[in-house]
């Protein structure tokens, strides 16, 4: 058994990376049982259950979505926020229900939250029926954990990792678009956040390595890759290495689509604005979250920037970038956040006029150096706060979306649409959701696409066969 601990999380040592290939051989043992899988949180955490469903499948288990029927359930959790931990809390509910009907069902919990040690103790005392509960360490040890026949709740938790694992093999949610974990951690340490301590010190996969990936995606059809990391941008540092350097040797593999998440502001340079400027398969989209407009939070928020350096940056890009679309974070509500904080947030917002905003209020978390200080502004003042937040930032979104009324754009269509299933949908090169009138054979495909509609959150669209000039 071994347990989190948050001290040990926020250590960072000058220990090299310990590079570990696996050579994984399961035998399907447990063939014709059942798993049903949920994920919370970030695109980590999705690419992350895309190795638990291979490591469930490799074991002869086969998915349903139906939970009553499975075998085996896997929650992987969330965090970042106490809403996501609410989300998993009363999810757990139903698995106990289900676990007392059949005493046979194991149930595993995986992902950030086992990082913690307050979840680790409520789990120790109000769960007693999860079976399993493994880190963000050390996925590979699903397998060997659900075959040990053991009868008592089993805690594989480590708090730090040196590891940079190799040769994972990923069961992917899409054909045509994969996630590419290109490092792993985080060692910004931004004062309200958990991932540093989550997720580890920050480590870079080899970028030999990477690159191996995105051509055997790209031999396998693949159109798409997303570079993976809390912080993209501080790619390679560890390795003598750099992400402009990354990016350019993926571009060169000719793979037609390359994007990545997440950006942070402080260590993204020219170098790396002139590559992705330079090569037409890297995506004109970034997204870069700016936390808050006030100087006074950005510094509490230990974020690096302030909001003359970071309009400074985001006008560069828009520069440089031919028809960039840049999205970002926001957080209201961060500690004693003053009405004049607040203002200077909604500045930004009306200089930046960003193409999308994801919106949040400020939620502590237990051993972050946030959730110690005094916070004298009220939740509903925050609600409010929040409120008028989107309003500002659905309305700039909305124009960004009527600027492509009657443009004709290149559209890569993932599959059928939610809202019409006489519809396909797919991404515009700046990342916009577009719902396009057209045959299922484009599915897999890049293809023009005439803008007939522009909402806040999405487009419409038709597809054409020819392309015709803008
Ligand atoms: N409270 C609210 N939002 C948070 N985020 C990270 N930590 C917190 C927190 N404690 C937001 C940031 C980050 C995004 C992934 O989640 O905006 O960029
Ligand atoms: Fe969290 Fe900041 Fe790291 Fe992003 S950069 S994961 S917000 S600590």
């Amino acid at each position: 058994m071994h347990l989190p601990d948050l001290d040990i999380a926020k250590k960072r040592d000058k220990k090299e990376n310990n590079y570990i290939e696996l050579k994984e051989n399961y035998k399907p043992v447990l063939k014709g049982k059942k798993y049903f899988l949920r994920t919370y949180g970030c695109q980590m955490n999705v690419h992350d259950s895309e190795a638990l469903r291979n490591y469930l499948e490799a074991l002869g288990l086969e998915n349903t979505d139906l939970v009553s029927n499975a075998d085996v359930i896997v929650l992987n959790t969330c965090a970042i926020r106490e809403n996501a931990k609410d989300k998993v809390t009363g999810f757990l509910g139903k698995c106990h229900y289900l676990k007392k009907k059949n005493p046979n069902l194991k149930i595993v919990f995986a992902g950030c939250m086992s990082e913690q040690p307050n979840v680790i103790n409520e789990i120790k005392s109000k769960h007693s029926y999860i079976d399993i509960v493994i880190g963000t360490h050390n996925l590979y040890d699903l397998p060997k954990l659900l075959l040990e026949n053991f009868n008592k709740q089993t805690i594989e938790v480590y708090s730090e990792s040196d590891e940079v694992i190799e040769g994972m093999h990923y069961n992917r949610d899409s054909q045509y678009t994969a996630w590419v974990n290109i490092m792993y951690g985080c060692d910004k340490f931004c004062t309200y956040c958990i991932v540093p301590y989550t997720r580890g010190k920050e480590r870079s996969r080899k970028l030999e390595k990477i690159v191996e990936e995105v051509k055997r995606l790209k031999e396998n059809g693949y159109k798409e890759v997303t570079l993976l990391g809390q912080n993209v941008n501080a790619y390679g540092h560890d390795i003598g290495e750099t992400f402009s350097h990354l990016l350019e040797c993926v571009a060169k593999t000719n793979i037609e689509r390359i994007r990545f998440v997440t950006s942070h502001p402080w260590n993204f340079t020219d170098e790396m604005i002139n590559i992705i400027a330079k090569y037409k398969n890297i995506m004109p989209y970034i997204h870069l979250p700016i936390q808050s407009g006030s100087n006074e939070i950005l510094k509490r928020m230990n974020r690096r920037y302030t909001r003359e350096e970071y309009f400074e940056l985001f006008t560069k890009m828009k520069e440089k970038i031919p028809n960039v679309s840049i999205t970002t974070d926001i957080i209201v509500g961060f500690p004693n956040e003053s009405e004049e904080d607040f203002q200077d947030t909604l500045d930004m917002v009306k200089k930046c006029q960003f193409d999308g905003a994801y919106t949040f209020i400020y939620s502590p978390r237990e051993g972050t150096p946030a959730a110690k200080m005094t916070d004298n502004t009220k939740m509903a003042v925050k609600e409010e706060r929040l409120h008028r937040l989107n309003e500002l930032v659905n309305y700039y979104s909305n124009q960004s979306n009527q600027k492509l009324l009657g443009k004709v754009v290149e559209v890569l269509i993932l599959g059928n649409s939610e809202k019409d299933n006489s519809k396909v949908y797919g991404y515009t090169d700046t990342m916009k959701l577009v719902n396009v009138s057209g045959p299922k054979e484009i599915i897999g495909q890049i293809v023009p696409v005439l803008i007939t509609d522009a909402k806040s959150f999405s487009l419409d669209g038709d597809y054409l066969k020819e392309k015709v000039k803008n």
